[in-house]
């Protein structure tokens, strides 16, 4: 059985791209009963840039909550947070030493901070390292990721490999899994959507938070008589990327024939995703209030994810001579 893994960094609200983008597929691919899924929140990996706990219980609550309101079944998926399985961390400092300093120094997250060094803790330095650990730690052969961490996956694959030449086969070497039909979500600005550019759609927001995220989307200011681009457009972007194909085609007409104006336009996409997502909306509010289900549910997944782990790390202290 082909084992499927994927985390998320939790450093903020899970956003339209995230679920879009990442979310909703790694659930679909959990459905097909020739995979083991195993998803994780990347609790540890948030220590290189979020000191605050209380901040970073929040943001776990919040993603964990938005994976089973989005459908994750956790009788399904190995489900867990990354900082209760111990072994990861004592991983990541067996993989460090496998690991060449220029193959880090020249990792994209790092080289783009080169500049302020100052500023850069070793946490971040050997993000990849642990990221490896995360996935050669359950043997995982397929690891959906987006473009921007297919560099990470390139290095646990090295890492993996220069272990493996030592001390023979004893990781398997994990493979991107990369979907080329997922669209890359605008953000409110046109940029790609991301916490780190802060413009994102927060679907789990309340009602009049929603349509007042939804009303910022930037726009040209054509009047409403003109006719309009709806390839340059960000609500027809985003409404596209959530609408069926029939309501996708009639939009575009409207924005053709000119007398549809970008508020008539944010307004049907502010329906959309309220008709669209309300069952994760509504299951959203229950597990937010609810840390008790979503701790018992983690706590669960916790123990299958150790068992697992603990198989690898029985073979991994041998061949390096600490049991
Ligand atoms: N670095 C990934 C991100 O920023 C999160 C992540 C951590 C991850 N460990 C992983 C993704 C292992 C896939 C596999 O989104």
């Amino acid at each position: 059985m082909q084992r499927i893994l994927t985390g998320i960094q939790c450093t903020g609200m899970p956003h339209l791209g995230n679920i879009v983008g990442a979310m909703l597929p790694a659930i679909d691919l959990s459905r097909q009963p020739q995979h083991q899924t195993f998803i994780f929140l990347a609790d540890l990996h948030t220590l290189t840039t979020l000191p605050e706990a209380e901040v970073r219980r929040k943001y776990v609550h919040a993603a964990a909550s938005a994976w089973l309101a989005l459908g994750l079944d956790p009788e399904q998926v190995i489900f867990y947070r990354q900082s209760q399985i111990p072994a990861v961390g004592e991983l990541t400092w067996y993989l460090s030493c496998f690991t060449p300093y220029p193959m880090l120094a020249n990792a994209h997250a790092f080289k783009d901070k080169r500049d302020r060094l100052a500023g850069v803790n070793a946490g971040l330095f050997i993000y990849p390292v642990l990221m490896a650990a995360d996935i050669l730690l359950y043997q995982a052969n397929r690891v959906p990721v987006g473009k921007d961490q297919l560099q990470h996956l390139e290095i646990a694959r090295d890492v993996a490999t220069s272990f493996n030449h030592q001390y023979g086969s004893i990781f398997i070497l994990p493979e991107a899994l990369i979907d080329r039909n997922i669209a890359t979500l605008p953000g409110i600005d046109g940029q790609k959507m991301s916490k780190s550019y802060n413009n994102t759609v927060d679907i789990f927001l309340p009602e009049p938070e929603l349509r007042q995220n939804i009303m910022r989307i930037q726009t040209d200011s054509l009047a409403i008589d003109a006719v309009k681009d709806p390839d340059t457009c960000n609500v027809y972007k985003l409404y596209s990327a959530l609408a069926t194909e029939v309501d996708t085609a009639t939009m575009r007409q409207k924005y053709l024939n000119g007398g549809y104006g970008y508020k008539a336009a944010k307004e049907a996409l502010f329906d959309l995703i309220l008709v669209k997502f309300a069952v994760p909306r509504r299951r959203f509010n229950a597990y937010i209030n609810d840390w008790g289900t979503i701790n018992k549910i983690l706590q669960a997944g916790e123990a299958k994810a150790m068992e697992i782990a603990e198989e690898t790390m029985c073979i991994v202290r041998k061949a390096l001579g600490y049991a």
